[in-house]
């Protein structure tokens, strides 16, 4: 079923973004109410986020011209969400001491539903202990909080205070809204490609996005897991609440996971991580001949070293990509990296493998062959964890 967010948009400049976050959350499939403070109003028309919520924008408590139910309680009542974004100091104080006098402050005193604030205001506001202290109030009483970013503000002043990114407060409301099975998990998950020097100016590498890796760390901090991911070099950006460890090579990855594997209860190898490195690194510019050759040497096996040092009650979960006889050559690697699971895709398949945005894999386990239709890697991921995870 369709959730509903009531966003409450106060008067700030920050309030024209807004716009935009209704628009991307009302493309997820949300059904949005918007209720806006009379100050909002000279930011933004109404207009607008009717028009994108295709919803009645709720400002006067006292408006006589709608159907027939206490407005601000039957929000309140529906909601699944509220947020409130823009948030200027003078709402965090009004929500922090109990004044309700407006439609937004009577609505969110009548929810019961989970609460996230965006503030966003001028820098010496933020940091004056009054707002400070009804944040910390409002933080106590489980109000959820997307801090601002620094930057330029409208006032002229450079600091803290802007709205957050709106693919950060995004991040939250999924974070907030879904259940959480993970909680109390601490799971490692590798991404991406390694990048192994010929030379300063040449490397060995391969075509990973990352893409499987970030979307399974991002549905496992959904799910309330603790998440850190090594990741090789990618264009994807970091994702929000996720502890995110950079390297180049898979000897720094090897060194990186190997250093923290045992902490964590679920491993999920899905790097795409380079089985042969130059044996000799030129520190100089190699210059041009005639035929060259360069000598490889093997990379220690990441997923092996830990299949064999394996914690009891570890659950590890490697990949297999191939681009032949899928399930027998999965099926060797699962006994040979001592791996609970490999989720095995065929590169040869089409929408699977490197690059796309969907994947079609087999998961191999010592007792079954799961084989998953084809869909979008970010739905995979949800179905990877429940599947692996769902005895844990
Ligand atoms: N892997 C690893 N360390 C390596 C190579 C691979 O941890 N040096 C992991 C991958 O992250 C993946 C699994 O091992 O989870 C299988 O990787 P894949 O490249 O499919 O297979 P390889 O073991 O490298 O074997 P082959 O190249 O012969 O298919």
């Amino acid at each position: 079923m369709k959730k509903t967010i009531v966003i409450g948009v106060t008067g700030g400049i920050a309030a024209f973004k807004v716009a935009q976050l209704v628009s991307n959350l009302k493309k997820k499939g949300y059904e949005i109410h918007v209720i806006m403070t009379e100050s909002a109003t000279k930011f933004v028309h109404p207009i607008t986020f009717e028009t994108l919520s295709n919803n009645r924008v709720s400002i006067d408590t006292f408006d006589r011209n709608f159907q027939y139910d206490v407005e601000h309680i039957s929000l309140a009542k529906k909601a699944d969400l509220f947020v409130v974004a823009p948030a200027t100091a003078n709402v965090i104080g009004k929500i922090a001491n109990g004044i309700a006098d407006d439609m937004l402050t009577t609505t969110i005193m009548a929810c019961t539903c989970p609460k996230i604030i965006c503030p966003a205001m001028n820098t010496n506001m933020l940091n004056n202990p009054i707002t400070q202290d009804n944040i910390n109030k409002l933080k106590g009483y489980g109000y959820h909080f997307v801090d601002s970013g620094d930057g330029f503000l409208a006032c002229g002043d450079v600091g803290s205070g802007r709205l957050a990114n709106l693919d950060i407060i995004e991040d939250e409301i999924e974070i907030v809204l879904s259940k959480k099975p993970l909680l109390n998990k601490k799971i490692l998950i590798s991404a991406g490609p390694t990048i192994e020097a010929i030379d300063p100016v040449r490397y060995i590498t391969n075509h990973s996005s990352g893409k499987m890796g970030y979307s399974l760390a991002i549905a496992a901090r959904n799910l309330g897991a603790d998440v850190t991911l090594v990741s090789g070099k990618t264009s994807l950006k970091k994702p929000h609440k996720v502890n995110v460890i950079d390297i180049v090579s898979a000897d720094d990855m090897f060194k990186e996971i190997t250093s923290i594997s045992e902490k964590f209860d679920v491993i999920i190898m899905s790097a795409a991580v380079a089985d042969y490195r130059p044996k000799n690194v030129s520190d100089s510019k190699i210059k041009k001949s005639l035929d060259m050759s360069i000598e490889l040497e093997r990379t220690k096996d990441i997923l092996e070293h830990i299949g064999k040092n394996k914690k009891e009650n570890q659950v590890l979960i490697g990949f297999a990509m191939e681009t032949e006889d899928l399930i027998e050559n999965a099926k060797v690697k699962l006994e040979k990296k001592n791996a609970d699971y490999i989720i095995a895709n065929n590169l040869n398949e089409k929408g699977a493998g490197f690059k796309v945005d969907t994947n079609k894999v087999t998961i191999i386990s010592k007792n079954e062959n799961k084989e998953i239709d084809l869909m979008d890697k970010s739905d995979l991921a949800y179905l990877i964890l429940d599947y692996c995870l769902k005895e844990e």
